[in-house]
């Protein structure tokens, strides 16, 4: 009798009993979630087309914002089209990995026809070669670190397959010694920017897209050699404001249930503000921050904006 595949909804509940805040491994320095490191081969060994986009980012710096933003100018701003499967189906997370019978990010993107867009959190030099010896295009997401680091802590709390953040003191230092899930922040802003002329990344920031989203909306689309009028612009960027994305089902993450995602403790589109480090760091922890920050970032000059 032939059934009907899971939806990655129902695959995630029916594995929700192997879920547990999986240790993580080292693979050539990097932390990453033993599933991924354990299936390390298979992902190294991916060989995307040439066609395929790359978005790659540090956890919680705006990827499923930028990740919207894209699918729909590739559809024209057709809202529906875009609401054909949540996020993470419709964009596949290259090296995500979990108990079975989640789908891995590998298995989602051998059932699909390039040009796919894909997800990663891999620093530069983890990418698989292939996206560079293919010159697939690549767009790369930077966050101010205070900000991006308040969000990821939120998000630990919140997503039950990654080590518990402890208390949010502890959490700056080991933010700061590069021991959260994909490592150093200060290795992968930096990895991506001393490498965006060369491999044609498109390097973009949190910041400048909350300043003015319709700007770099259009620097998207030039980008992908798209041309779309300027009411479709319009139209996305209302589409892909914080507000419309927090209420859209196939955007918000609500396809991942509690026992991954407890949204009761934070939801995944949290605050999406610049600035909320100031409601978390005290005077002195910024200060120890920013001293810390000034050596890890002294060689080189990335234009970050930690208020707007
Ligand atoms: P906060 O926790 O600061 O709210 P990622 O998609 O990389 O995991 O990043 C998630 C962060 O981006 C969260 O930040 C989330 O709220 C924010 N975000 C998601 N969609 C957004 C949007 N449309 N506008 C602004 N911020 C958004």
């Amino acid at each position: 009798m032939l059934t009907e595949p899971l939806s990655y909804k129902e695959a995630i509940e029916k594995a929700s009993s192997s879920i547990t805040r999986f240790p993580l491994i080292h693979i050539r320095g990097v932390p990453l979630m033993c599933h991924i490191a354990n299936n390390w081969d298979s992902i190294w060994a991916f060989r995307p087309d040439p066609s395929d986009l790359l978005i790659a980012t540090y956890p919680k710096a705006g990827t499923t914002w930028t990740q919207e933003i894209i699918d729909l100018l590739l559809h024209n701003g057709d809202a529906e089209a875009c609401k054909r499967a949540p996020t993470p189906v419709r964009s596949p997370f290259l090296e995500i990995c979990s108990p079975p019978p989640i789908p891995s990010g590998l298995d989602l993107l051998n059932k699909m026809n390039p040009p796919r867009l894909i997800k990663t959190h891999l620093p530069f030099q983890l990418v698989p070669l292939g996206f560079w010896e293919n010159k697939c295009k690549a767009i790369y997401v930077a966050r101010n670190a205070k900000d991006n680091l308040v969000s990821y802590y939120y998000f630990d709390l919140m997503n039950k397959t990654q080590p518990e953040p402890g208390p949010f003191d502890g959490y700056i230092h080991k933010f700061m010694r590069g021991e959260l899930p994909w490592g150093s922040w200060y290795d992968h802003v930096k990895g991506y920017w001393v490498e965006r002329k060369e491999k044609n990344i498109l390097y973009l920031f949190y910041e400048d897209m909350k300043e003015n989203p319709r700007r770099e909306v259009e620097r998207i689309m030039r980008y992908l050699d798209l041309s779309v009028s300027d009411d479709v612009i319009n139209r996305i960027v209302e589409l892909t404001s914080f507000k419309s994305m927090k209420e859209n089902p196939m955007a918000n993450y609500s396809c991942i249930p509690s026992p991954v995602f407890d949204q009761s403790i934070s939801p995944f589109m949290r605050k999406g503000e610049v600035g909320d480090w100031k409601n978390h760091f005290t005077p002195e922890q910024s200060k120890m921050f920013d001293e810390d920050y000034e050596k890890q970032m002294k060689d080189v000059n990335i234009p970050f904006r930690s208020l707007i």
